[in-house]
């Protein structure tokens, strides 16, 4: 074993930078046998120095994270401060001073990926970013080297643990949105501001991550379709119950049938209770991939949490070290497919809607007509009648995005329906 120590600058000490810092120490005999050196924690850069770090030597904390980066005697950074600068800009200058890079940044991955990929590769160095989508489970690295034989059709993700508390609590409480998310907050698994987790920021950055890596093909984060989960209600989960469905925010990356597309999406979804992703509770994480030679593959786990991230990250490490030693890097950005990505409406799936209408005769085929009329087959329609209004639920076979939309808008011109209560995508069928 080499006795000269491999040197990592943490930038963050965070949730996460604090495990890693705890992980490297705890561990340091452990990791050194299996990279074939000794991994020295060189620097930690803060914004706030005089926090008390357990386990972290006051002498390797610096505010100054361009300075550590620069140093030149750093063989890896592990970036887990966050957001997109001063992160990107850190992480370029450490290409440039022949640093490697590990990092759980989904947010700057999603968005300048490409960029990133093009700087390591143009300074021979790795970036390595296991930590970036769903925390814990191993993910990345099954899809770009694992599946690197096969033909992944459809990733389909429960990726945000936040958002599975709070439909969970719906699901199982019959509780409605806001009081499940007040709850979320109490324990922790919500943020005081939880905008990137409801409204689907945060699933959409890892669906753009996974995407690219799945389709061999640069999808950015503008590419993903988005609709949070704050407009489900009890009343959905009612109906969902009565189809044999529970309700996901769900991130769907998609070859098209024909093979030459793809799409990716972040949208609340029903899904049998057969479906594997429907019996993932609480704030786990779940990924079901579908490829051509393995079939359905289903990853699970808990995919946030200093010390589950910790995990991924320490993974990322000791490859990207033993790279180091061996004078190698590893796969870099594989976008040679260059498929198009196609916009939200040419997504083609099955809907659940409910409107609320006149309980008079004649309605139901005027809806049906309109359902026909854009090329939207029925599967099948329940009605409830009560004091002169009723409410019709219709399930559709599959059909695009923009069918469905035409068909929406059209039923809303229709004097007997008072309203459009709710549409809902089903999925994993
Ligand atoms: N938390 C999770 O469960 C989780 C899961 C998966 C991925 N991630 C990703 O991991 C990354 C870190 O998340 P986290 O939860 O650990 O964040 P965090 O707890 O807010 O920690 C951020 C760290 O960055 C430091 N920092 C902020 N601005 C800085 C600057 N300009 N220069 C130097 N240091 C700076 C902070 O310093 P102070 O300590 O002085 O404030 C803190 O130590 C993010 O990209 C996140 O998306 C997190």
């Amino acid at each position: 074993m080499r006795t000269r120590p491999l040197k990592v600058a943490l930038l963050g000490c965070g949730v996460v930078g604090s495990e890693v810092a705890r992980i490297m120490t705890t561990h340091a005999d452990d990791l050194a046998a299996r990279i074939g050196a000794p991994v020295e924690l060189a620097g930690v850069a803060v914004r706030r120095p005089d926090r008390v770090r357990e386990g972290v030597p006051a002498e390797l904390v610096t505010t100054d994270a361009t300075a550590l980066v620069k140093r030149g005697d750093i063989d890896v950074v592990v970036e887990v401060i966050g957001g997109i600068e001063p992160a990107r800009t850190l992480i370029t200058t450490a290409f440039e001073h022949g640093a490697s890079v590990v990092s759980a940044n989904k947010a700057l991955l999603a968005q300048d990926g490409a960029a990133l990929h093009a700087a390591a590769e143009e300074h021979g160095r790795d970036l390595y970013y296991e930590a970036a989508v769903a925390g814990a489970i191993p993910l990345i690295r099954p899809l770009r080297e694992s599946l690197a034989g096969d033909k992944v059709n459809r990733v389909l993700g429960i990726v945000n643990g936040t958002t599975n508390f709070i439909l969970d609590k719906m699901d199982s409480t019959g509780a409605g949105y806001q009081e499940a998310l007040d709850e979320a907050t109490a324990l922790g698994y919500a943020e005081a501001d939880p905008t990137a987790d409801v409204e689907g920021f945060d699933a959409a950055a890892k669906a753009a991550i996974l995407a690219g890596i799945a389709f061999h093909t640069r999808v950015r984060l503008d590419d993903v379709y988005r609709e949070g989960m704050t407009e489900v209600t009890a009343a959905d989960f009612a109906s969902a119950k009565e189809m044999g469905c529970t309700i996901k925010l769900l991130a769907i990356c998609e070859r098209a049938r024909d093979g030459a597309s793809v799409t990716a999406r972040v949208h609340p979804a029903m899904i049998p209770l057969s479906h594997p992703l429907a019996s993932v509770r609480g704030a786990y994480n779940a990924v079901f991939v579908e490829s051509e030679a393995a079939g359905q593959l289903m990853f699970y786990g808990p995919g946030a949490g200093g010390s589950p991230t910790a995990s991924a990250v320490l993974g990322d490490l000791v490859a990207v070290c033993r790279n180091r030693l061996s004078g190698t890097t590893g796969p870099g950005e594989s976008a040679y497919a260059a498929l198009p990505v196609s916009p939200m409406g040419d997504v083609v799936t099955r809907y659940h809607i409910s409107l609320d209408v006149a309980d008079k005769p004649g309605v139901l085929a005027q809806v049906a007509t309109v359902f026909a009329e854009h090329g939207v087959s029925i599967d099948t329609v329940r009605q409830q009648g009560k004091d002169g209004e009723a409410s019709l639920v219709v399930v559709t076979h599959r059909a695009s995005d923009a069918a469905l939309s035409g068909t929406v808008e059209a039923l809303r011109k229709l004097d007997t329906v008072r309203g459009v209560a709710s549409i809902m995508r089903v999925e994993g069928e």
